[in-house]
This record gives C-alpha cells, structure tokens and sequence, in this order.
C-alpha cells in the first residue's frame, strides 16, 4: 500500500470514528457481541432477547453497533409478537405509519410481508430505502421473516456512504448541489389489490430531498437515490437527468458496496435507511415468505456542510 492511500485510509477511519462516538471506541459494547458481516456493510448481533424490554445501555450498543454497521442482523430469536416488535422498534424512535401497505390487525405500524404462489409482486424487489417519497423518511426499518422458503428469499443490502465515497472529488462535489423528485405513486397504486387494498381516490406522496444526505448521528454524507422512487433530479433537462439517475443506480448497485443475507426462521434485520438501500430477492415462487415490518420515523434528509 502506498503512503498516500494509507493516509487515505487512516484519515477515513479516524474521521468516522470521531464522528460516530462521541468518545467510545468502535466495535466496543457492554451489552452485546458484534461480528462484522462484511468490511463495509452489515453486523451480526448475539446477546439480547429482543422479546424482553431493553435496558438503557443495550439500546445505547445497539444505536452504536447500527450507525458502525448500518445493519444488524439477529439469529437465534424467538417470534416476536407484534407488540413486542413495536416495543423494540420504539426504542430507536417514534414510529411511522406506511402510506400504502396493508397492516397486521390492530397494529397500524405493523406491516405484514407476504409473498406466496398467488402473490402479483415482491415486497421491495427492487433497490430502493423505505418510503423515501415521504417528506420525513423513515429512519430506519426492523423487519423479522416468520415463514421462508426452502431456499432463496435472501435480501441484499448496500452501503450507499461507501458508494458516495467511491465518486471522484469533482462528481461528488456536482451532486452536492443537486436535489431529486421521490415519488410513489407508480410504485404504490394497485400494489396491494391483491390483499383487498382498494385505493380508488387515494393519493400517494412524494417530496424533493438531496442528491447527498449528510447523516443526523455519523455526519457523514450517503447518496440518497433509489431505483424505486426516485424519478427526477430537479432542474435538468429529462435527458440529462435520465442518464444521471442511470449512472447513479448503475454505480450504488455494484456489489462491492453490498451485503446479502440468508434469513433463517426468526431472523430480524434492522437496517438504517438514512445511508443503506436494500432489494429482497424473489426467487422461491411458488413457495411462500412471510413476516412483520416495522418502520422507524425520521427526519427530513438534509445536506450539510460539516
Ligand atoms: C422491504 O423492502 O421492506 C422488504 C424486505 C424483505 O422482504 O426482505
């Protein structure tokens, strides 16, 4: 390695490392273990019972292991009721309600992932983060998966920091000053007739945020495009922004950037949306995938110079 790019590297981690703890170190916990799942993306987490409430310092290792990781996965889980699943979640914030899917019975914030031999689509087949076409997108999203195919159903996950830190100085300096149209209408409009959804008369959101978010806890900038909702960056010319919004899905979807994980029964994922995107696979029809979904609020996404 060069001296230029291990200054390179050196200076990355010590930056983040501030800018992550405040004062603690990294991958250091007092509740809970942590395995890196890849060098970039993903963290397996093991010791705590997500059915029980959590104390204070879990919540604090596990809001740290999820800004150092982006992800967490937990194995070895009992099934979550839907109570206790939004027990858990409101633990990182208030909880958001989704603008379209159908919810578990007398649970508003839980949405019920489902895909079977009759299903029209996959929940989330395509790269995106959740509801980015709210103005305030969710913070973050804790899914567990119930019932799971023989084999297949995994869900891909990419770290959209590292994809923005890959762009050279002058097209990450270009995007800095640029804002993108979210929407969700094309995505949502009769997705969920086949569970008996009519939305006749409904509308559907959508909201202009950066190009580059910086994130509220790292301070770190995150390219905040996605294949499923956004349709525009603003002020271009459709050609021009067209073949931008090409190219940026084409760059963030490589999959160096990216973390795919098995599910076994129980599994739960937690994943950041604020600087992740992630794509469930659909390659176990006719079998069936099944689980609940619930979504943390955030804050509308913002570009800061640090
Ligand atoms: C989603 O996008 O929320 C669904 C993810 C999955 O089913 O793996």
């Amino acid at each position: 390695m060069s001296e230029q790019s291990e200054q390179k590297v050196y200076r990355g981690r010590a930056g983040r490392a501030h800018r992550l703890s405040n004062s603690r170190p990294q991958g250091v916990y007092k509740s809970i273990d942590v395995k890196p799942a890849t060098a970039l993306i993903g963290g397996y987490v093991s010791g705590v019972d997500l059915t029980q409430p959590l104390a204070p310092q879990q919540v604090d290792d596990l809001s740290h292991a999820l800004a150092e990781h982006n992800v967490l996965f937990f194995r070895e889980q009992p099934e979550l009721t839907p109570r206790q699943q939004v027990d858990f979640s409101q633990n990182f914030g208030a909880l958001h309600i989704h603008p379209a899917a159908p919810h578990y019975a007398g649970h508003p914030e839980v949405i019920v992932i489902h895909t079977h031999k009759d299903s029209q689509v996959n929940n989330g087949g395509g790269w995106h983060t959740d509801v980015s076409c709210d103005e305030e997108p969710p913070l973050g999203t804790v899914l567990q998966l119930h019932t799971l195919p023989n084999t297949g159903g995994d869900t891909l996950f990419a770290n959209m920091y590292a994809a923005f830190e890959a762009l050279s100085d002058f097209m990450k300096d270009f995007l800095r000053g640029c804002t993108a149209m979210h929407e969700s209408e094309h995505v949502y409009r009769g997705r969920y007739s086949d569970r008996g959804v009519d939305d006749a008369g409904k509308s559907f959101p959508s909201a202009v945020h950066p190009v580059v978010r910086t994130h509220p806890v790292s301070r770190r900038e995150a390219l905040y495009v996605n294949r499923g909702f956004t349709t525009k960056i603003v002020d271009m010319e459709a050609l021009e922004s067209d073949a931008l919004l090409k190219f940026l899905f084409t760059h963030l979807e490589q999959p160096q950037f990216q973390v795919r994980f098995q599910w076994e029964p129980n599994s739960i994922a937690f994943w950041d949306n604020r600087c992740t995107q992630h794509l469930a696979l659909w390659d176990y029809w006719p079998e069936e995938r099944k689980g609940h979904r619930v979504t943390i609020k955030g804050e509308r996404p913002i570009h800061r110079v640090n």
